[in-house]
């Protein structure tokens, strides 16, 4: 059986802005996106049989239910071929942890999305990946193209940005799951609030670092803080370990730092035991997914 061997990388938020609510129960935000080299991988091959079946390591006798968002991107996808396709064997190994503003999980579906059309032999351009993407969640149409980009809508919307970024990111994740509906609720976000040109941001912050303070921010941190004063805590130990930027990335609890140099973040990773953290370097060009 042909197989595939994917990487899907994750991503942190430089900066998001949830401007207003929407009667569709979601919210307009303004963000960038960034994929960042921490991978789940991920190996596909094609059944004998129709079935779609994930697994994830380490529970490799377990399959994952129907709701996994993997096995959803799978089936999306084969509802619109144009012809009948054998069943795909999913095998997850899990390095971004879950739930934690790193995207892991929509960047999985997007590396299924990408990686089951071309297993299967579709045209990708002949296939509305996109809008899959967009129907599995907010954050998957991001990862089909990954590098940098701007997002609008509830995010789904991108424009790809060129911008040199001159640090290693420090993530530290205490083991804190935060459900992304009840984070935008802790916003209560009634009226409108504009959106800053965060990019232009990002620019300065490169020459200047010490500007970001003050212009990027994540519109989840104050609600998020105030019920888990624990990652206020270790934004602040970010600083005082020599992080030029922290910031939370999404809706968390993942809290992560930027800092001048790969050895100054491994050294700074020391003093968050026992948390899980991880150091990576941007991926700045889009297509970082590696096929
Ligand atoms: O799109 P996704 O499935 O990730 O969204 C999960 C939930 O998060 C939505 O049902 C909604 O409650 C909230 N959400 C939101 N605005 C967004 C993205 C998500 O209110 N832009």
């Amino acid at each position: 059986m042909p197989e595939l061997h994917l990487k899907a990388p994750a991503k942190i938020n430089l900066g998001l802005e949830v401007l207003r609510r929407r009667t569709d129960g979601y919210h307009d935000i303004s963000t960038v996106f960034v994929a960042v080299a921490l991978f789940d991988d991920i190996v596909l091959a094609t059944r004998d049989d129709d079935r779609i079946v994930c697994r994830v390591e380490g529970n490799p006798d377990l399959e994952a239910g129907e709701d996994n968002l993997c096995v959803r991107a799978a089936r999306a996808l084969r509802s619109v071929a144009m012809h009948e396709l054998p069943g795909l064997d999913i095998a997850l190994t899990k390095r971004i942890p879950m739930g934690a503003g790193l995207g892991g999980g929509s960047s999985d579906a997007a590396a299924v999305l990408l990686g089951a059309a071309r297993l299967w032999g579709l045209q990708p351009g002949s296939l509305p990946l996109t809008d899959l993407a967009a129907g599995l969640g907010s954050d998957v149409p991001f990862f089909l193209h990954g590098g940098i980009a701007l997002a609008g809508g509830r995010g789904e919307l991108l424009h790809p940005v060129e911008l040199a970024l001159p640090w290693t990111v420090l993530l530290v994740n205490p083991g804190i799951h935060i459900p992304t509906p009840w984070a935008y609720k802790a916003i209560g976000r009634t009226g409108e609030r504009g959106a800053s040109d965060l990019v232009a941001h990002l620019r300065r912050g490169t020459s200047e670092p010490g500007s970001l303070m003050s212009s990027v921010v994540n519109d989840f941190e104050d609600g998020v803080f105030s019920e888990y004063p624990l990652l206020q805590e270790l934004k602040e130990r970010l600083y005082d370990a020599g992080a030029e930027f922290a910031l939370m990335s999404g809706s968390g609890s993942t809290m992560f730092g930027l800092f001048q140099s790969h050895e100054a973040a491994v050294q700074a990773a020391r003093r968050f035991q026992p948390y899980w953290t991880a150091t990576a370097g941007f991926l700045p060009s889009a297509g970082s997914m590696t096929l």
